[in-house]
């Protein structure tokens, strides 16, 4: 593993000392980044993602390979960025949203030198399920505000979660200087497609994302099994464009996605084009696009 730091002042950029993992990191600036139940932490609030930090401690293990027994979360990572683990070893990896650290697991478990950050408290989560790999750092930071030098990583990748910003494109616009020239990055967003067959959820997210998560929770729990509803040809149709949950196997699975679909305060959709479109104009090449839409994933010109 690499022994120098990539972190860097988020306000005013300048470099972080000392390079101590667990350490109290100053700047010149005048800032300062404590190391707080195993996380470092660049921001004091959540901001808008407190539906995430409520939902990954709650489901911090859920979708977790090492705790589940299933290559689930692998076998996504492969399909959505279209790389494969074997390139990942010995590489300097960002984790954008890193969640409870699911993605960050298997890039760690390749032998990569991991990165991931996340605004919400799931961060929490994630230094519980990863913090004692010495390849794992969990840090409390904005996508917008990034604590790293320019060109740090080997790889970026963000998956499922740039569309819940503000803003996705420029969200996306904000990892690229972290990437060093020759390197990759992948993103994964939400296809505008699921907006027309489920235009139920469209109409119903303004309400359900203010309620309280607790609640919500409450209400998915008793919605998912409309699951069998939905299975039924023709029926299945119209219900599931109504009042959509999601279809996964495994029923804790269902809950936790039911519950990530109408909780978000943003949560945009794209298209495919639309996504090529912005990794070109940043200047990359050697694009690929995930069978599951929209992942892309491209080669950051020299
Ligand atoms: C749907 S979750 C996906 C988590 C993980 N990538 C996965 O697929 O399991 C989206 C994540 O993005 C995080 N997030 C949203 N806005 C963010 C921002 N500006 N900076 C960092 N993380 C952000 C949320 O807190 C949340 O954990």
């Amino acid at each position: 593993m690499s022994t120098d730091t990539p972190f860097a002042c988020p306000k005013c950029r300048q470099p972080l000392s000392p390079p101590g993992r667990d350490a109290l990191l100053t700047c010149a600036c005048g800032a300062t980044y404590p190391h707080l139940r195993g996380v470092r932490r660049f921001v004091d609030a959540e901001h808008y993602s407190g539906s995430f930090g409520y939902q990954w401690n709650h489901f911090s293990r859920t979708q977790l390979d090492s705790a589940n027994g299933s290559t689930r979360s692998r076998d996504a990572f492969v399909e959505r960025t279209c790389w494969s683990t074997g390139e990942l070893q010995g590489k300097r990896i960002l984790d954008a949203g890193c969640g409870m650290g699911r993605f960050a697991e298997v890039c760690a478990d390749a032998g990569a030198d991991v990165y991931g950050i996340d605004l919400s408290s799931a961060v929490d989560a994630a230094a519980a399920n990863l913090g004692a790999r010495p390849n794992v750092q969990i840090s409390q930071a904005d996508i917008f505000a990034p604590p790293f030098a320019p060109a740090s990583f080997d790889y970026i990748y963000s998956l499922g979660v740039l569309h819940h910003t503000p803003s996705t494109q420029r969200a996306f616009q904000s990892l690229v200087p972290l990437l060093k020239p020759g390197g990759r990055m992948a993103i994964w967003v939400y296809w505008d497609r699921l907006a027309r067959v489920m235009p139920g959820s469209e109409l119903l997210r303004p309400l359900t994302s203010r309620l309280p998560k607790p609640l919500l929770l409450s209400l998915c729990r008793v919605a998912v099994p409309l699951y069998h509803l939905h299975t039924i040809k023709g029926l299945g149709l119209l219900t599931s464009a109504a009042l959509p949950t999601s279809m996964d196997p495994d029923p804790a699975w269902r809950v936790l996605d039911t519950f990530d679909w109408y909780s978000p305060r943003f949560q945009w959709k794209h298209s495919v084009d639309e996504v090529r479109g912005w990794f070109t104009a940043a200047g990359f090449d050697d694009l690929a696009t995930s069978a599951l839409p929209v992942g892309v994933s491209g080669r950051k010109l020299a």
